[in-house]
């Protein structure tokens, strides 16, 4: 099915996460995987904490704050990494289909932007280094509201500033919490379901579950 707009997750959606450790596998060493997985894991649950408690700090903080964390808890990783691994994540690598589908559904007319956590530098660093600056018509950053994913104030800077419903959004996140509150905001949701994992949040189900990006072609 066509859509007015589609609305792309960044971190885990288009950008591959894990790529920055994988960047520096070889000298991080056997625990690079688990780094990384700890490194998300601490970034994310820092950005409800913080918005539960009402203390917004840019996810950029948070990235550092999270990195820092993981290196601690795997003694095996180079702390001297850090900076290394931080650059990284300025210039991730988006996941193979990401330009042609995004290309592709620009040619069709609808509208295209980002709605991250990650802060306006960070989402413009990575956009630019990924050559999608042409495509995007927007990039929204949580930074604007002062509260992360899934406070619903989020996913309103969308149809705020692009007076569109709701309903005419297609919203794509590889997080299947993220598609939980996208789905509860009232956006139809995509679910990018990059590593089979099992569903959850059924009570806010995503209207449709594909492996990559390239399945939203299919309706263009
Ligand atoms: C983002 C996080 C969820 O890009 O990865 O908003």
């Amino acid at each position: 099915m066509h859509h007015a707009a589609y609305v792309f997750d960044a971190y885990g959606t288009l950008f591959d996460v894990h790529a920055a450790v994988r960047r520096h596998a070889g000298e991080i060493g056997p625990d690079g995987q688990l780094l990384s997985e700890i490194w998300r894991a601490k970034q994310l649950e820092y950005s409800w904490v913080r918005t539960l408690m009402g203390s917004y700090a840019d996810f950029w903080q948070l990235t550092e704050q999270a990195l820092d964390f993981a290196l601690r808890k795997v003694p095996s990783a180079d702390p001297a990494l850090r900076t290394k691994l931080l650059e990284a994540y300025w210039r991730l690598d988006c996941y193979p289909e990401v330009p042609a589908v995004l290309k592709a559904l620009k040619a069709s007319g609808a509208k295209l932007a980002i709605l991250s956590n990650g802060s306006p530098e960070m989402l413009a660093a990575a956009v630019k280094s990924a050559a999608l600056d042409q495509i995007l018509d927007d990039v929204f950053s949580v930074d604007q509201v002062k509260r992360f994913k899934t406070d619903p104030s989020v996913y309103d800077m969308v149809v705020t500033n692009w007076r569109l419903y709701p309903g005419a959004v297609s919203f794509q996140s590889s997080n299947r919490w993220d598609v939980a509150g996208a789905t509860k905001f009232g956006f139809r949701t995509v679910w990018i379901n990059r590593t089979n994992q099992p569903d959850e949040y059924r009570d806010f189900p995503p209207g449709l579950i594909l492996p990559s990006l390239e399945g939203l072609l299919a309706g263009v």
